[in-house]
């Protein structure tokens, strides 16, 4: 398969058709030196556009350089194929402000109003050392070796400016962006991204996923918001749970992923049908109708999450769950107003099975042109 492009008007990995792997990482600026940050922009987007395109890193790459020397590939790709790989990056609201909300960099004037800390939702149990971060990449790709060589590249090219905050590997995708894609399953078995924003859908895509000219600031323009949340789920107890309780929790069938008020998978949902007993078909507290646009006020999401698997427990459980990813073009109309609608034991019904305990926020600037580096208008 022909790699991805790099350069365009809006970073590859976001509307890209999701790939089948995710190595997602964030790194905190281990300098305090506008330059070092203007550098490793710099140079990340050099060995970025390289990979990508499936050649090594560097003049010389892996094993044509200076036998004296470490070489500037680390080659665990050697002879891979590029597998899809996109990198994305994002900014957090610490790469800008610090916690005195002095400004970092030289920054002054560019953290965008929409990079506010994510407010603590109901049932929260974040962990700080798998949250936030100044930047965030996230590397997709067919080939999990793939998106592994690209994000420990980064880390060596980093050293010295920047280290990596923490990172998190992630397969079979849970969600689908185009609809030439089957949709797949998350780990509770049920198919996700049916009715997720997708690459064909453009005015979807414009309306919710790209910052507009006017919403500034002029450097995030063409650019998009990342949600990160590593979400844990409780596998064993959702295994005991019966089927037709699984259904109605989600408020879809579990084989076809149709609505539970009937029809296949890309029926629409009729959240008015009732059963003979005048029960909702639809259970109201159900997970998709909560997140549905029409109680959050016609917001959607470009969701791009993938499951993990981080080995067992002690107790035998698996420490399984979501990656969640989204992409919004305003986080608090769109992530935070269905956050809110779910959270709370009060609420979706999902809640009694998972736990959210990573967060991000970061702000993704536009894509770049042959020449361009990310961020540059930052500067
Ligand atoms: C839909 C699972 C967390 C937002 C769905 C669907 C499933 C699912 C099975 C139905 C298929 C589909 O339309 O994609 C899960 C699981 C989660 C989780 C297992 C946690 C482990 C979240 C979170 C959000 C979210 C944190 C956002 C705050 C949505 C949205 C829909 C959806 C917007 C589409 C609703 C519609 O318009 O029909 N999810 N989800 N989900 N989910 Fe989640």
């Amino acid at each position: 398969a022909a790699p991805v492009p790099f350069e365009g008007a809006h970073q590859a990995g976001i509307v890209t058709p999701a790939q089948d792997r995710l190595y997602f990482a964030t790194f905190d600026m281990t300098s305090d030196e506008r330059e070092d940050l203007i550098s490793l922009l710099k140079d990340w987007t050099a060995a970025a556009r390289q990979m990508t395109q499936g050649n090594d890193v560097g003049d010389f790459g892996a094993v044509s350089g200076s036998p004296y020397a470490p070489p500037e590939d680390t080659g665990e790709a050697l002879g891979l194929p590029p597998s899809g790989l996109t990198v994305t990056v994002g900014f957090g609201r610490s790469l800008f402000v610090d916690d005195k909300g002095r400004a970092r960099f030289g920054l002054d004037g560019q953290l965008p109003e929409r990079l506010q800390d994510l407010p603590s939702f109901a049932g929260d149990r974040l962990d700080p050392a798998i949250s936030d971060g100044d930047i965030a990449v996230q590397a997709c790709a067919n080939d999990p070796q793939v998106a592994v060589h690209a994000v420990r590249n980064f880390a060596r090219i980093a050293f010295g400016r920047a280290s990596v905050r923490y990172s998190q590997m992630g397969f079979g995708r849970t969600s689908s962006t185009s609809t030439a894609q089957v949709t797949a399953r998350n780990l509770f078995g049920f198919k996700d991204g049916t009715a997720n924003v997708k690459v064909e859908d453009t005015k979807d895509v414009d309306d919710f996923v790209w910052v507009h000219e006017d919403e500034g600031p002029a450097w995030l323009v063409g650019g998009s918001y990342l949600v990160s949340r590593k979400i844990d789920m409780r596998i064993e107890t959702w295994d005991r749970e019966p089927l037709e309780g699984q259904e109605a929790i989600i408020g879809r069938t579990k084989g076809s992923g149709g609505p539970r008020s009937g029809g296949d998978e890309f029926v629409p949902l009729d959240f008015d049908a009732k059963d003979e007993t005048g029960k909702p078909m639809i259970d109201m507290k159900s997970h998709v109708r909560l997140a549905h646009p029409d109680v959050n006020k016609g917001a959607k999401l470009l969701r791009r999450g993938y499951n993990f698997v981080d080995g067992s427990n002690g107790l035998g459980q698996l420490s399984a769950g979501l990656f969640f990813i989204a992409y919004q073009r305003d986080p608090e109309k769109q992530f935070v107003q269905i956050q809110r609608s779910l959270a709370g034991l009060q609420n979706d019904l999902l809640n009694e099975y998972i736990v959210h305990v990573g967060s991000g926020l970061f702000a993704c600037p536009p894509g770049v042109d042959t020449k361009g580096y990310w961020g540059e208008k930052l500067f």
